[in-house]
């Protein structure tokens, strides 16, 4: 069915659910996704009777930073946001709702999630519960501003009705902890990188969001702290051989997911005036290095081999974007797309293949936990 007149955002040609509301975008394999896990065996993991190693002392240093609430005063708008939403015109305007769309969706799942676990877990991990709590305060703090951000552009989401009506994917629970710790460190340098280049460049100032990024990193940055300590209390979940092929293929799935969705919207970073090539592999960089601290392998993002396969993946993506628009019958799409996925699968295998760098702990790497070096 076409979607009439009415419900379409008359500058950008974006779908509306009603007035003022976007129709979230379709979800795909490189699309933010809710998560959802085993509760039970999260709190049997959390539980300081099972698990001895949990350091009591360590977790309520955690806790007390999280009840300082740091940014309590940090996310006010002005008048500044509104202004600049009308001056973003043509396909920039509609490029720039993606982001905020994407930003605000990958935020708001780390809301649902940890709610949820601070709300399980009160009765056998009180301490971790109410860490879970704050940070879904924190969460909920950067999916509303960026939704605020949204209705400037008179495109909001509707929030309420993605928590009942969007697919959650099911991790187990040792998943959960490897893929939100990388979420909110490549967060934390994805944030970071983007402020630091728009204060050495304030003319390329597009919008007045991304001088909120150098304290909100902050909270993601403190999230991630968060999952390094309870993954040492884990030595299962970082010692083994299993946890060090796991810990490679979550890094690699959270690198090739940035570096193809970043690489798909190019013209968004270019116009920040970034380079999208060199500021993904600046956050990849520096997010395996953070990375290296605790995960008991990591990928070698220096291996020029590891680059050349990321932007072969790329080239892929682009002649799967371009089927899915052609006007072809599904038949011929999917006949075409066949060697392309198998071609991709192949690059995927490739990578993971790539000889490691050993890392696990920070008294043996000696890599400092924030590097602030930035290459621009
Ligand atoms: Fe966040
Ligand atoms: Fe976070």
């Amino acid at each position: 069915m076409r979607a009439s007149a009415a419900d379409v955002d008359a500058d950008t040609g974006i779908k509306k659910m009603r007035e003022g509301i976007k129709e979230a975008s379709s979800e795909n394999l490189l699309t933010p996704r809710f998560y959802t896990t085993d509760f039970d065996e999260m709190e049997r993991l959390f539980s300081n009777e099972i698990n001895p190693n949990l350091d009591e002392t360590e977790i309520n240093a955690i806790l007390n930073e999280f009840r300082e609430d740091f940014n309590q005063k940090h996310f006010v708008r002005n008048d500044a946001f509104k202004a600049a939403a009308d001056n973003i015109k043509g396909e920039p305007r509609r490029i720039f709702i993606e982001f905020l769309e994407r930003s605000c969706t990958a935020e708001f799942s780390g809301f649902l999630l940890y709610k949820e676990l601070g709300r399980r877990m009160k009765k056998t991990a009180p301490a971790v519960a109410e860490i879970f709590t704050l940070m879904s305060r924190d969460e909920a703090r950067h999916a509303g501003f960026l939704n605020k951000a949204m209705s400037d552009f008179n495109l909001a989401l509707d929030l309420g009705f993605l928590t009942k009506n969007r697919q959650y994917t099911f991790f187990q629970p040792k998943f959960i902890l490897y893929a939100t710790y990388l979420s909110e460190k490549i967060g934390y340098w994805r944030y970071i990188s983007i402020y630091r280049h728009l204060q050495a460049n304030p003319n390329e100032q597009l919008y007045p969001i991304f001088q909120y990024f150098e304290n909100w990193c902050q909270d993601e940055n403190r999230h991630g702290d968060f999952f390094s300590a309870i993954l040492k209390a884990r030595p299962e979940m970082i010692n083994t051989f299993e946890a060090k092929l796991w810990a490679r293929f979550f890094c690699l799935s959270v690198y090739v997911t940035m570096y193809l969705n970043d690489h798909g919207r190019s013209e968004f970073y270019e116009s920040l005036g970034l380079d999208t090539t060199k500021f993904n592999m600046h956050v990849i960089h520096q997010t395996n290095k953070t990375t290296a601290t605790i995960f008991p392998q990591v990928i070698d993002t220096y291996n020029p081999e590891f680059k050349e396969r990321l932007d072969k993946l790329v080239g892929i993506n682009s002649k799967l974007a371009a089927i899915g628009k052609s006007s072809d019958s599904d038949v011929m799409k999917n006949l075409a797309r066949a060697p392309l996925f198998a071609g991709f699968a192949a690059e995927l295998i490739g990578l993971l293949a790539m000889k490691p760098i050993d890392a696990g702990s920070v008294d043996i790497t000696g890599v400092p936990e924030s590097d602030p070096a930035f290459m621009y």
